[in-house]
């Protein structure tokens, strides 16, 4: 047994040895003074508990639902007849700046292969804008219409983090005042090696980590000091979204104010998959409560499942997009780690006993995520609202083929050709792109554009 090196906290030590992962300081003497702190700071943060927890619970994998306690949703319909009272009630909120904006930024373009923040990938088909440009010109749309500016808060990770903000602040804020910007990072989770359940480590200084999933979003809230913010703001529902899909309506009026008529604690939006194994999540009715089912988790026989008129049962796929009630989410933080971890079971390179990098060649390490919509079952009062992919979700997710550049660019021309075809104008097919600050929507756009213009090559609606 190795003892314990001079200069480590005892307290430390102990709670190594309690949970047999004291080897994490095998390497102690060989590192500088920079390098032990690092370490001891990583080591400090650690749940030595909770891992061995997860461990010994790695083969309890989760348990997707039976067929037969899965009951469809009540979802609202995208054209419902009270959409312009609910959408009142949605710019009355937003004129009395109770709406905040949060985007989920932790990922990178590894599998764009962009390495870089996912969010900084260059995506407006003639403007060549940015993910994170063109979700902050919304936002600033956003305030410039309802005279009250929406905090626009950015969830980073580790590995995005310094990037992000860098990127943020070399284009000045994208316009947006830049105390309305709020960085904040997710946490990290440690993985463990898959035989032994001890911590894997990347160098001799540290260990292996990764980020913990979108679910860490609340416990970031929380511990960086911004959900207590919000509340002092009078800022009471979040308008959720992730980074990579350029379609998204932030902050829509008429979500919003469905949002709060229902009083429900939180909403989302979905859209019809296209086939049944669309890498979507899937939401149900489960034990009367509005769930959701990660596609990976989505055994064959129920994705193919079909009801009487043919149409798959399990139809409302979920762009992620949701308003989550302040008040709602620092309830559900209170408790800690309260949403289940995730088990992934993963290749992980790692350092062996004799000092050396291991890349594996099978999966060799378990790591664990949080996954954001886990709090859904949480909420007493819930809302899914139906939307399309034409009008509202293009994701971002791969180099080529379905997702990829080429279909969301050709998304963002779809929609412009949309609104100029309600206006009445007719488009050949080039490339068209809509600046956020020109028309936020649909109807903004019929209002602003120059009707007796023509169309013959790619056009960019620009600020005027
Ligand atoms: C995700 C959703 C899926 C949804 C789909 C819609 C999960 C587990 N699943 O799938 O239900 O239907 O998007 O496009 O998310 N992120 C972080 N930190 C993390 C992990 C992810 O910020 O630790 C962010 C990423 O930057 C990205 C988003 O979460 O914006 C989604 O991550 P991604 O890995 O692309 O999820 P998908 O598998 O596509």
């Amino acid at each position: 047994m190795l003892r314990s090196p001079a200069s480590v906290p005892d307290p430390l030590w102990q709670h190594l040895r309690q949970h047999q992962q004291e080897h994490a300081l095998s390497w102690w003497d060989q590192l500088d003074d920079a390098e032990r702190q690092s370490l001891i700071e990583q080591l400090r943060d650690l749940d030595c508990a909770t891992l061995e927890r997860l461990y010994f619970q790695r083969e309890q994998s989760y348990r997707v639902p039976d067929s037969s306690a899965i009951k469809p949703l009540d979802i609202v319909p995208a054209e419902s007849p009270d959409n312009a009272a609910m959408r009142a009630a949605g710019e009355e909120a937003l004129r009395d700046g109770e709406l905040a904006v949060l985007v989920v930024a932790g990922g990178q373009g590894s599998r764009l292969g962009f390495e870089h923040p996912k969010g900084m990938y260059p995506i407006g088909p003639i403007s060549g804008k940015s993910l994170f440009q063109i979700h902050a010109e919304k936002v600033r749309a956003l305030g410039h219409r309802y005279g009250k500016q929406v905090p626009f808060l950015v969830m980073t990770s580790p590995a995005t983090d310094d990037e992000t903000r860098r990127f943020f602040a070399a284009y000045a804020y994208f316009g947006l005042p830049k105390e309305e910007v709020f960085f904040f990072c997710q946490g990290t989770m440690p993985a463990l090696d898959l035989a032994s359940g001890k911590l894997l480590m990347e160098a001799p200084g540290r260990l292996f980590l990764s980020p913990d999933g979108h679910g860490g979003t609340l416990t970031a809230l929380a511990k960086s000091g911004l959900l207590d913010l919000l509340v002092e703001r009078g800022i009471r529902h979040i308008f959720y979204f992730q980074v990579d899909n350029p379609l998204v309506k932030i902050g829509d009026p008429t979500f919003v104010g469905r949002h709060l008529m229902s009083r429900s604690e939180a909403s989302s939006k979905i859209v019809p998959k296209q086939g049944p194994k669309d890498r979507l999540g899937n939401l149900v009715l489960v034990d009367g409560r509005c769930t959701m089912i990660e596609y990976s988790d989505l055994p064959d026989a129920l994705a193919h499942e079909r009801d009487a008129g043919g149409r798959l049962r399990l139809w409302a796929g979920s762009p992620a997009i949701h308003i989550f009630d302040v008040e709602f989410l620092a309830r559900v933080t209170e408790g800690a780690g309260l949403l289940p971890f995730h088990i992934a079971r993963k290749k992980v390179p790692y350092l062996d006993s004799e000092g050396r990098i291991v890349q594996p060649t099978v999966e060799n390490a378990l790591k664990f995520e949080r996954f954001i919509f886990d709090v859904l079952p949480l909420a007493e009062r819930w809302l899914v609202v139906e939307t399309s992919h034409q009008e509202e979700f293009a994701p971002l997710k791969n180099a080529d083929g379905a997702d990829s550049p080429q279909t969301v660019r050709s998304a963002l021309t779809q929609i412009a050709a949309e609104w100029l075809r309600s206006a009445g104008i007719e488009a050949p097919s080039v490339p068209l792109e809509i600046c956020p600050l020109f028309a936020l929507d649909r109807e903004e756009f019929v209002r602003r554009v120059d009707r007796s213009q023509r169309i013959e090559g790619p056009t960019y609606f620009s600020q005027r």
